[in-house]
């Protein structure tokens, strides 16, 4: 865990920055901040993060770091392993995450793994915004991540999914709405256990 003060860092891997996925993370990380927790946004949008390379360097280095120093990839996986939680969100796309958080979290998943497990223990949550079709299948995908990391998903009052195409539509998915601000309450509670 990190140093005093409880950290979530959300990571919104849309190609949309401030689109419908990110007002999803907001709304988790306002309930958040209610309860005292510090918290960072960070819209992938743009960032240069190229895939794993599969190199294995990591495994044979161990320094807590991927091989690759060309792109944002070590700088989230420290914001990562300095965070108490870690919230993913992606957009649908075709029926899949995004490719900048799926080479995030195949890089992330290799260094950890090389490393004993720098993200056992740590709460994780996925968001995923959708027009129409798919999304179970990227929430699924984002969950993976955490399951094989060792780390501990809370749950909401429905999956955490919200429907929208053009940025601003999931404000009216009133459900999707409550099951973000839901999760983030989950996830206070359980932060404030695991601190305890
Ligand atoms: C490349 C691409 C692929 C998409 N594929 C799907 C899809 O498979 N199913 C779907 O329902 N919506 C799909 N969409 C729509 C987005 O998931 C939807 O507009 C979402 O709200 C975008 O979130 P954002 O505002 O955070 O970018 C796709 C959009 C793009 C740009």
């Amino acid at each position: 865990m990190s140093g005093t003060q409880t950290k979530v860092v959300a990571f919104n891997g849309s190609a949309r920055k401030g689109g419908n996925t990110s007002i999803l993370l907001r709304y988790v990380l306002k309930e958040l901040e209610n309860e005292g927790i510090e918290t960072e946004l960070i819209e992938m949008s743009g960032a240069r993060i190229h895939g794993c390379l599969s190199c294995r360097e990591c495994s044979k280095k161990r320094d807590r770091r991927c091989s690759q120093t060309g792109d944002m990839g070590n700088a989230y996986i420290e914001k990562m392993e300095n965070a108490d939680a870690i919230l993913l969100g992606s957009p649908t796309y075709v029926a899949d995450i995004s490719p900048e958080i799926k080479a995030l979290i195949d890089r992330a998943c290799l260094v950890s793994k090389a490393n004993g497990g720098m993200f056992r223990h740590k709460v994780g949550a996925a968001v995923v915004a959708v027009r129409r079709a798919g999304a179970i299948h990227a929430f699924d995908a984002l969950n993976h991540f955490f399951l094989i990391s060792e780390m501990i998903v809370p749950g909401s009052s429905y999956w955490n999914i919200g429907i929208g195409r053009e940025i601003g539509d999931v404000e009216k998915d009133a459900e999707a709405i409550e099951t973000m601000k839901t999760l983030g309450q989950n996830m206070a509670w359980l932060l404030k256990k695991i601190e305890n």
